[in-house]
């Protein structure tokens, strides 16, 4: 059984999830209707990832016992101003997401619950991953300069699938 103060955070920690798939179909949208079809086809990948960190947060919460809750998403911004920006805007959320992540490890050992420090630790890797390929990412995107994304665009999701090949240890 869940400590209230730990199926809290779980619960949070849902919303933060949800809100980051939204925000990533959002910009996904965005690229899409703005003739970056490569970036959309990451940016629509990466929103059902966090999908998927948001319904690992739903199965632990209820697996322990607790009570996973939906709940209310702020809408994500719906216009951006360029591809760097928008870059710049996701490695920004991922540090937050690191550090609710961590915020999450800190309360696990103060209260002792162990079970949910060793299930989280799954994702203080991926944070460690995801923060890594945004930042490879906007390095390529400082080396390429503003106006030239056409072979960026092509290119994006050959650099996702190398990561994700070079995760799985291939
Ligand atoms: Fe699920 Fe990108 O944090």
């Amino acid at each position: 059984m869940l400590k209230k103060k730990i199926e809290d955070i779980l619960n949070a920690q849902v919303e933060k999830e949800g809100y980051s798939s939204n925000l990533y179909l959002a910009m996904a949208t965005w690229t899409e209707a703005n003739g970056y079809g490569g970036i959309a086809k990451w940016f629509y990948a990466q929103a059902e990832e966090e999908r998927l960190h948001m319904l690992k947060f739903i199965h632990y919460i209820n697996e322990k016992g607790g009570h996973a809750i939906v709940p209310v998403f702020n809408a994500p911004p719906k216009d951006y101003s360029d591809i760097h920006t928008m870059f710049e805007e996701v490695l920004k959320h991922e540090e937050y997401i690191t550090q609710s992540i961590n915020d999450i490890v800190g309360m696990a050992i103060d209260e002792r619950d162990f079970t949910t420090q060793s299930w989280i630790q799954w994702f203080v890797n991926e944070q460690i991953e995801e923060e890594a390929q945004v930042r490879e990412i906007l390095d390529k995107l400082r080396l390429l300069g503003k106006e030239n994304l056409y072979l960026f665009d092509r290119d994006i999701m050959t650099l996702r699938a190398a990561n994700a090949a070079a995760d799985a240890g291939e």
